[in-house]
């Protein structure tokens, strides 16, 4: 919240910065006749995402132990509106109906999450194995395979057991990375017969970042200048230590690959013939996406990272830095434990350097000495930190290509959402938004970045975190208010099959009509929604009128019958 209410400040900065320096900004980089007409390499994957918590519900379903974020939303004022994610799309119950859905687009591939504490009740392998956590895992695997869907599975998407947060301090405490260890070698002796796509964490930086540092998400601490270090310090040491056990233990029976997913906006210089606007984007990119993939891809925390935060905990009078520091061990065992790499990308900021005195207090913002800027002009139609900027995925992708020595990545988490108030089936931003970002990922490929996958956010709209279920990223619209949790397709659901089946975008005249046909199709499920509440209406009435209205007349009947007998003896 606050980092975003500082963005809006910046929001007026940029609009002043655009108004009188128009000459630095290159529009012709958004023109519509740099789109490209191709395809994907025959194999390119296709797939759309979810999470554990973010879709399941079932808090506390099948001996499911409590995570940190069932405690934080538990927690009066933490989420919008104090909604929670105790039933959020049910997908814990309606997963086969899903797979239909998924099936029917013709998705290669579903990302998801296991919840940790569903089949680690007390987060501990040595306490309890919940046998119907791992049912529901193994039920849902087993029938994505027999629909030819391959399962791409996360292992933390952020729901760490309550309990090793309250015994522990969670990823403050270095035992993490046993335990977590622990977990992830379950996971690989029960589904890694079946699962050949492992990613170890999603988006380290918002759990360090937005979890120790600014409080925003679960488990909720401040820790300003050291917690997020702290966290992301463990979660790089947890990853190396599983990626390892796979490498000893199971490569060569399972055959399958471990990697990370990293999240992360692309920094654009705000000026790009200003080179201290020029390090500062660099700065921006190194603080986000470097911060994990440096020590994972080139054995340790980028250098600008290790010189900022070194200098000003000097100059606020340290012994040491706030950046822990990997031993020399430690750095060959975190090197090169990443067999593909997984990106999320969703938007873009404009860089320009900022200097923050370190009398006003360290934090992890004030250790980047810089500001984001935004383009008025770019639409949002959503999140108010996403903008639409698909140039920028491009450069991100070609980023990873030079810094890291050209990783196969599949690209885990990219979309764009819209506002609780929009019940609009015919999301017309949506498939823009899809069209233009896929377009510069195939730009991207023909630069030669080896990207081998793609995972639209979200299959389903879901619980957004401290936004609760007032940000909708679905391709398909989710009715909360109704207990069965009904879904249905917004018009970028057709536009995104036509993407899959063409494997790209084959030629100017096929891709135009896409939209036209996608917008015909979405009417009528515009009309499915709006006859929803009075669905929800019928429900009420039958599963709680005419009960309660039955249970009333049979005990009156009773007292009147009393009375009867009573006026007659
Ligand atoms: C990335 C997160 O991993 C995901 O959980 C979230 O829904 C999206 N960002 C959108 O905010």
């Amino acid at each position: 919240m606050l980092q975003r209410c500082i963005l809006r400040t910046y929001h007026v900065l940029a609009l002043v910065l655009c108004l009188s320096a128009r000459e630095d900004f290159d529009w012709t980089k958004n023109e519509k006749t740099s789109f490209y007409y191709s395809t994907f390499p025959t194999g390119f994957s296709w797939g759309a995402g979810s999470s554990a918590y973010q879709t399941e519900g079932a808090w506390n379903i099948d001996g499911k132990g409590m995570s940190i974020w069932d405690a934080f939303t538990r927690k009066k004022g933490k989420i919008f509106q104090n909604d929670t994610g105790d039933t959020s799309c049910d997908g814990y119950n309606k997963f086969k109906d899903d797979i239909t859905l998924m099936k029917d687009m013709k998705l290669n591939h579903y990302r998801f999450s296991i919840s940790w504490p569903r089949i680690l009740p007390s987060g501990l392998k040595s306490e309890h194995i919940n046998e119907k956590g791992i049912k529901y895992y193994e039920d849902l695997i087993n029938m994505l395979l027999d629909n030819k869907i391959t399962p791409i599975v996360i292992l933390y998407h952020w729901d760490l057991p309550q309990l090793l947060q309250e015994k522990y301090g969670g990823w403050q405490n270095v035992t993490m990375v046993n335990y977590f260890n622990d977990f992830a070698n379950l996971c690989f002796q029960r589904f890694g017969h079946k699962v050949k796509y492992w990613i170890t964490f999603n988006n380290p930086w918002s759990i360090a970042v937005e979890g120790y540092e600014t409080g925003e998400h679960a488990p909720g601490m401040k820790l300003k200048g050291t917690g997020a270090y702290k966290a992301a310090h463990h979660i790089i040491k947890a990853h190396a230590k599983v990626w390892h056990t796979y490498d000893m233990q199971w490569r060569s029976k399972q055959k399958g690959m471990v990697g990370i997913s990293l999240t992360a906006d692309w920094g654009e210089p705000v000026d790009i013939t200003n080179q201290r606007a020029i390090e500062a984007a660099e700065r921006y990119i190194q603080f986000y996406l470097g911060w994990f993939a440096t020590p994972i891809f080139n054995g340790d925390y980028p250098q600008v990272m290790k010189d900022y935060i070194g200098r000003k905990s000097g100059q606020q009078g340290l012994g040491a830095s706030r950046l822990p520091v990997f031993s020399p061990q430690e750095k060959s065992y975190i090197k090169g434990t990443c067999d593909f790499l997984g990106l999320g990308h969703f938007t873009t900021r404009y860089i320009t350097p900022k200097n923050y005195p370190s009398g006003l207090g360290d934090s992890y913002f004030a250790d980047r000495d810089l500001a984001e800027l935004v383009d008025p002009k770019w639409p949002d139609p959503g999140s108010e930190w996403l903008y639409s900027v698909p140039w920028g995925f491009r450069r991100m992708l070609n980023f990873v290509k030079t810094q890291y020595g050209n990783p196969m990545v599949y690209v885990t988490e990219n979309g764009v959402s819209e506002k609780m108030v929009c019940t609009d089936l015919c999301d017309d931003w949506r498939m823009q938004y899809f069209k233009d970002y896929i377009n510069e990922m195939l730009k991207a490929v023909k630069d030669g970045v080896n990207v081998k996958g793609y995972t639209a956010w979200s299959l389903l709209d879901n619980f957004e975190w401290d936004e609760g279920f007032s940000e909708r990223f679905g391709l398909y619209y989710v009715d909360f208010s109704n207990k069965n949790k009904p879904r249905y397709p917004k018009a970028s659901v057709q536009f995104y099959k036509r993407i899959i089946s063409s494997n790209g975008f084959p030629n100017q005249r096929e891709v135009e009509s896409w939209k036209r046909k996608a917008v015909e199709t979405c009417v009528s499920s515009n009309q499915l929604l709006a006859a929803d509440p009075l669905i929800g209406h019928m429900e009420m009435v039958s599963e709680i009128v005419i009960p309660t209205v039955s249970t009333l007349c049979i005990l009156l009947s009773a007292v009147f019958l009393m009375f009867l007998l009573r006026g007659r003896i």
